[in-house]
């Protein structure tokens, strides 16, 4: 390590704290002046004014309430060091104010910024840059920030109002969703489509559910940043950095086998969109995207984000009190996939877990939590590399599931099953004797019996394994697998 590396000695003593993913991306945008005139995280009153009515407190639009949540004991503090999750510290927060959000009730601190270090890019690092490493251009700039690759009609839309301004066009692929790589390569691939000049600079922009307008709104804030003095967009917007074009409506002519101004186009040869829902059943079939719709290095990267649903990850989650059958029903679902072959199998079952993987955890609230996010940890990342993960835990708490279930459909399909069968038919089979030991007290937190199961409402599917064999319920997973499109017929 080299001196550099560390801390000056004037923050050592300073407090540490580890803002999560959107935060860290805000405070990268924050620091490089993207997000300006914003200079640091939000206080109190200028989040209100913005929830309420997209303004902050001196009247200047913004969309979107950029805060930093902490716990409470570090709202004592006035500097406090923020640093990436490995540890790497990049910024100093002088704390302007420490606040409770009226919602929540949790903290947050607002202040300003002192940067110490750039945040360590990801991938395609050498595209990135800060608005200040963006040497200005003589005449006008046309912006598209988007989550989206540019299909065959969004590149002449982009084309004509770029001709038409007579502007050089800079793309930016917003980061933060599922498939940032695909998304770059994707509007790598358009390049040559692109207007002559025309330059990719990714932002780490974190999504959040905005309403068209504040959506726009603020992705006019980050084209004016990097020196933009247009937007393309699909709607215009109050208060915008840079003033928005909405392009022309397209279509494509199916006549003469060309996207144009849908104005231009006989109404007879106007060929029906491709909808999302139709291009996304495509993906999920494996079946390929049209020519006209997109150029063919877009859809391989479309099908790299989306694969086909036989070879997509799965994590098959089975939730149910001790002794429902959930080892028995998990066991007998891998072992038909493995017969089945075409994707790994990682079987995660509740007491072989809590042998390894969490070994030394107890049944307290917090270590049953524990428990079940190392298990969906490990099952998201079987899911983001193609495989099949079946867990099999108790799982009792609703709110865990809920966070198992985030963290594995941001790598690929998550499917719950329950395994309903009665607390009596449980107790009465008792195989291991647990159910008595814990009626006599000898167990304390005995989930059904001293300690609570919160009944799942978003199963895909639910079992009674004192209605049907294991055999019968092994084979109503894989049909539903199998309808799901997940597993071949056989
Ligand atoms: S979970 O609550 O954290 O999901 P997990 O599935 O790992 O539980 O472990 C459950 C298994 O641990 C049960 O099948 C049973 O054999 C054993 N066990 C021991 N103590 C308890 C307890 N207090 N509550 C439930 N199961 C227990």
């Amino acid at each position: 390590m080299t001196a550099e590396a560390g801390l000056p000695d004037t923050l050592r003593d300073l407090p540490t704290w580890t803002p999560d993913g959107v935060e860290l991306a805000d405070l990268e945008l924050l620091l490089a002046g993207v997000y300006r005139p914003l200079a640091g995280f939000l206080g109190s009153f200028d989040t209100a004014m913005v929830i309420a009515g997209g303004r902050l407190a001196d009247g200047t639009p913004w969309p979107v309430p950029v805060t930093l949540a902490v716990p409470k004991e570090l709202t004592a503090h006035e500097r406090l060091v923020l640093q990436d999750p490995e540890g790497v510290p990049l910024a100093v927060l002088a704390v302007g104010e420490a606040w409770q959000d009226p919602t929540t009730q949790g903290w947050r601190l607002a202040g300003t910024l002192e940067p110490l270090r750039a945040p360590a890019h990801g991938p395609f690092h050498r595209l990135r840059r800060r608005p200040d490493e963006i040497e200005p251009a003589e005449g006008p700039t046309l912006a598209v920030a988007t989550r989206e690759p540019l299909h065959r009609k969004q590149l002449g839309q982009l084309r004509q109002v770029a001709e038409r301004l007579g502007a050089r066009v800079l793309v930016l692929p917003l980061l933060g969703g599922g498939h940032d790589e695909s998304l770059v390569r994707a509007l790598l691939a358009v390049r040559k489509e692109l207007p002559e000049g025309a330059r990719i600079v990714p932002v780490p922009l974190p999504p959040r559910d905005l309403d068209g307008p504040r959506d726009v709104l603020l992705r006019s804030h980050v084209a004016a940043a990097y020196g933009a003095t247009h937007l393309l967009a699909e709607a215009e917007a109050e208060g915008t950095a840079v003033p928005v074009v909405v392009p022309e409506p397209w279509a494509y002519d199916a006549d003469i086998e060309v996207w144009r101004p849908v104005a231009r186009i006989d109404p007879d040869h106007v060929q029906a969109e491709l909808t999302p829902e139709r291009l996304g059943e495509l993906l999920d079939r494996g079946e390929p995207v049209p020519d006209w719709f997109t150029p063919p290095a877009v859809a391989a990267e479309l099908a790299v984000a989306r694969p086909p649903k036989s070879s997509r990850g799965l994590t098959v989650f089975f939730t149910g009190l001790s002794g429902s059958g959930k080892s028995t029903v998990a066991r007998g679902l891998a072992d038909a996939l493995v017969e089945r072959g075409g994707r790994d199998v990682t079987l995660l079952d509740g007491d072989v877990v809590r042998r390894l993987l969490s070994a030394g955890l107890t049944f307290s609230r917090s270590d049953r939590d524990l428990n079940i996010r190392r298990i969906g940890y490990v099952a998201a990342e079987v899911t983001r590399h193609g495989g099949a993960a079946i867990c099999a835990p108790i799982a009792p708490y609703a709110a865990t599931r809920a966070e198992v279930r985030r963290m594995v459909e941001a790598a690929g399909d998550f499917v719950l099953v329950h395994v309903a069968t009665p607390l009596e038919e449980c107790e009465r089979r008792d195989r291991k004797g647990l159910y008595a030991k814990a009626r006599a007290g000898l167990i304390p937190e005995f989930t059904g019996v001293s300690d609570p199961y919160e009944e799942p409402e978003d199963a895909d599917l639910v079992l009674d394994t004192s209605q049907v064999s294991p055999e019968e319920a092994v084979a109503k997973v894989l049909d539903l697998l199998v309808s799901g499109g997940w597993v071949r017929a056989e």
